[in-house]
């Protein structure tokens, strides 16, 4: 009996699956998404992939709750969350960070992390503790000690990172989170971003345009054209995919 509770608080949090099934968006007479369906598994980073205007970003905003699908659903393992509002869903682990992210500008890199761990319920010390591994996972040890707001901007898109993964999140939905950064800053962010996912058991759905970061940094692609589905599977798999290929390379020769 006893044996028995020990192993029940000790246990890793329960896997769990995000889905949007059948998920559709029209933008008044626009379709912008047509009958996508995109899973995320806890420890798991999914790239979706796909050109400007194929509706990465309105996936994002369906699935955090950002807007509500038109037509489909949004799922938690088989609880339905489609009209649950995103600050709800925050509450329950699913959280998404904004291209233009706001930060203290006063209080240190380190400061901001730790107020967010603070906000959702850890204790000083525990959320000293995942502020240091933070810092430490997302290279930022070096400006721990900085005010925020000198920050310049890929800095800023990091420490918003690091603030939302403060608040240990079930699944965390990153779009573009490497913009304007070059492909070696892009791989070691995701990379970083990839080992916090696996270690915390925290799944992730990550925007990217460039094939190569997503190539070589994530478990699953998903690649998305004109609002729908083109393919899904490993990144082995679809970097010879002929309709990616055509997508990516061929209309730029
Ligand atoms: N709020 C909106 N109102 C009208 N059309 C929109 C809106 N948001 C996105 N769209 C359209 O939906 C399509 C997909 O956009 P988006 O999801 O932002 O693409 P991506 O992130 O892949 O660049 C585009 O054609 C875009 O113009
Ligand atoms: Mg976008």
């Amino acid at each position: 009996m006893w044996s028995k509770t020990m192993t029940t608080t000790t246990e890793a949090p329960q896997a769990e699956t995000l889905r949007l099934v059948d998920g559709g968006m029209n933008f008044d007479g626009v379709q912008a998404l047509e009958d996508v369906s995109i899973s995320v598994n806890s420890g798991e980073v999914v790239g979706l992939i796909g050109p400007n205007g194929s509706g990465k970003t309105t996936t994002l905003n369906l699935v955090s709750g950002m807007l509500q699908p038109t037509t489909g659903r949004v799922m938690l393992g088989d609880k339905e969350l489609t009209r649950m509002s995103m600050r709800k869903r925050a509450r329950i682990g699913i959280v998404r960070t904004f291209q233009s992210v706001r930060v203290f500008g006063r209080l240190t890199v380190a400061e901001n992390i730790e107020v967010a761990a603070l906000g959702c319920g850890l204790r000083r010390h525990e959320a000293r503790e995942l502020t240091e591994e933070l810092l430490a996972d997302l290279n930022l040890e070096s400006v721990a000690n900085t005010a925020a707001e000198s920050s310049p901007a890929g800095l800023i898109r990091t420490i918003g990172i690091a603030r939302a993964l403060a608040t240990r999140p079930k699944f965390l939905l990153l779009d573009e989170p490497a913009a304007g950064q070059n492909e070696s800053e892009a791989v070691e962010l995701i990379e970083a971003i990839r080992n916090i996912s696996r270690r915390r058991a925290c799944g992730v759905l990550l925007v990217e345009h460039d094939m190569s970061v997503v190539m070589s940094t994530c478990d699953r692609l998903h690649v998305l054209d004109s609002g729908r589905t083109v393919t899904a599977g490993l990144p082995q798999d679809i970097r010879h995919d002929p309709q990616v290929v055509e997508i990516y390379f061929g209309k730029r020769h």
